[in-house]
């Protein structure tokens, strides 16, 4: 069982003697080895760091948790978050436990289901606005000027500081960092963070170099990849359906530093990366996490991954928030009488 993020490295993080130890059991995820994936690639190993297995089902539970331990140490009564839903959903769920109201600025549409019934379950107020994501965050920035309120958005430097601990776990458990690093990138605090955490963990010796970090957009929201801002992003991967993401210059300063890249994968790829995850690795995950798989697919046939790299995708949320985007592929179950015969004729057994 995870300590949480914060008891486990505190000493990395900005807590001090007053900062409340709050946790839900974040942090501490696994990082498993792709059985079919990476040696289909070629690759020296893939691992897939289960994001997912979060608290609330992603990766911001990790940033949550030491924001919304600041918030209460600074006298904060109110989160405020515009999301384009797991951020919603992990507000919501610290704010839950931990006394705090959540208010929540959501696009009008795009949230997918079970990231909007999570948010509504812990009982946030969810307001959605004619508008994308950029025009939530838009907003809630505005809002968040009142010393009571805590803007829980990656715009909140506690949120990447909780993040990098995921990069740390990463060096912890494969005993150094991968060559490579592949991860979705959206409003771009998770590639920002997780650079962080490599830097770190090198400068106190804990590996022995940095990954190069390869960022996945989806193509009809490349913001990073074109190099300006995408006014009406489209993708299907609605958790990255981002155009002006607010940590732009983290983003490129890791890709640079890194010697890595940021490129666009369509959302077939997208699509079919998933359905590889699930089918072949028993890995379910939402179409925005399967993007760093597809990215990295795209990169070994392009040659910017050469055979033998040790690869890590960031598998960021799990596919059970988004039971829609599978839809397609699809069928109601065959329903027969109860009787053994009968099922073992429709099993085929
Ligand atoms: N993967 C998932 C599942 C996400 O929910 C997000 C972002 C990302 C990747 C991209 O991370 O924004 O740090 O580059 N979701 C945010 C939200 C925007 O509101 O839940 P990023």
């Amino acid at each position: 069982m995870s300590r949480g993020v914060i008891a486990a490295y505190a000493e990395l993080l900005p807590v001090d003697d007053h900062t409340p130890r709050l946790s839900l059991g974040e942090g501490g995820t696994p990082c498993v080895e792709s059985r079919v994936i990476g040696p289909r690639l070629g690759l020296g190993s893939l691992h897939l760091k289960l994001e997912g297995l979060n608290p609330t089902g992603s990766f911001k539970d990790r940033g949550m948790v030491v924001a919304v331990a600041r918030a209460l140490q600074a006298g904060a009564t109110t989160l405020v978050c515009a999301s384009t839903g797991n951020t919603s959903a992990s507000a919501a769920a610290y704010g839950a436990r931990f006394g705090l109201r959540t208010a929540v600025v959501v696009p009008h549409g795009r949230v997918a289901s079970g990231k909007l019934l999570q948010a509504q379950v812990h009982g946030a107020t969810v307001v959605a606005v004619d508008g994308g994501f950029d025009a939530a965050l838009r907003i809630v920035r505005e809002l968040a000027t009142r010393p009571d309120v805590a803007l829980v958005n990656s715009v909140n430097p506690f949120r990447l500081e909780g993040q990098k601990t995921a990069a740390f776990e990463v060096v912890d458990d494969l005993g150094d960092a991968p060559d490579v690093l592949a991860i979705p990138v959206g409003n771009a605090g998770n590639i920002t963070a997780y650079w962080r955490g490599f830097r770190e963990y090198h400068g106190l010796g804990r590996c022995s170099h940095l990954p190069r970090m390869l960022g996945a957009q989806a193509s009809g929201a490349a913001p990073l990849v074109r190099g300006r801002v995408v006014e009406h992003p489209y993708t299907v991967a609605t958790a990255i359906r981002i155009g002006a993401p607010a940590s732009w210059q983290g983003a490129v300063d890791a890709r640079d530093e890194s010697e890595g890249l940021i490129d666009a994968v369509d959302d077939s790829e997208i699509l079919a990366a998933q359905w590889r995850l699930a089918q072949e690795e028993g890995v379910f995950c939402e179409p925005a996490s399967a993007a760093s798989v597809a990215l990295l697919e795209k990169c070994v046939v392009s040659g910017a991954v050469a055979p033998g790299t040790h690869a890590v995708c960031v598998i960021t949320g799990s596919g059970l928030k988004d039971p829609d985007a599978m839809s397609g592929r699809l069928t109601e179950p065959v329903t027969v009488t109860a009787s053994a015969a009968e099922v073992a004729a429709a099993l085929g057994l």
